[in-house]
């Protein structure tokens, strides 16, 4: 069966959609189903940053037809791990958990990784090449991620 991975940060316009993304582009649809959330409801239903459609689309991934949706606990039991970008985005995501079995599911994506940055910046008011930093750490966390949950 396909380990379920949830990529979470707080708009899921910028980061998430970003990460959910790389991902794919990482993995294939019989080993890993990926999808992504924000813990914030501010930009439901809204098409990613364009800025984050534009860095992806230079790595050949199109991720222009994602649309955001808010985390809900819902999610926590039907996937296998979620991965949040930043620390204020893992207390949100906690504070959705009732059980010790949910906590465990997720854990910073940077936590398969040696990266200097401790989260991955929120990008959403900074400049432009805050993204291509965003696309280096999260093509480098994901890879990580990846080696050592796969059999
Ligand atoms: P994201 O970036 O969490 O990476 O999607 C943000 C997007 C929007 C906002 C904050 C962060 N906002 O405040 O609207």
């Amino acid at each position: 069966m396909a380990t379920k991975v949830l990529m979470v940060c707080l708009g899921n316009i910028c980061r998430s959609p970003l990460a959910e993304g790389i991902m794919r582009k990482l993995t294939n649809d019989t080993d890993f189903l990926i999808d992504s959330a924000g813990t914030a409801n501010y930009h439901v239903g809204a098409a990613p940053d364009h800025r984050s459609i534009a860095i992806a689309a230079l790595y050949n991934i199109d991720i222009s037809t994602q649309q955001a949706r808010q985390l809900t606990p819902a999610d926590i039991d039907a996937f296998d791990h979620i991965l949040v970008m930043d620390e204020e985005n893992l207390s949100n995501a906690l504070a959705l958990c009732t059980s010790e079995t949910q906590r465990h599911k997720i854990a910073l994506i940077t936590s398969a990784s040696e990266v200097e940055a401790y989260r991955i910046p929120d990008p959403y008011y900074g400049e432009a090449d805050g993204f291509a930093h965003v696309y280096e750490l999260l093509h480098d966390c994901c890879s990580n991620w990846l080696a050592k949950h796969t059999k």
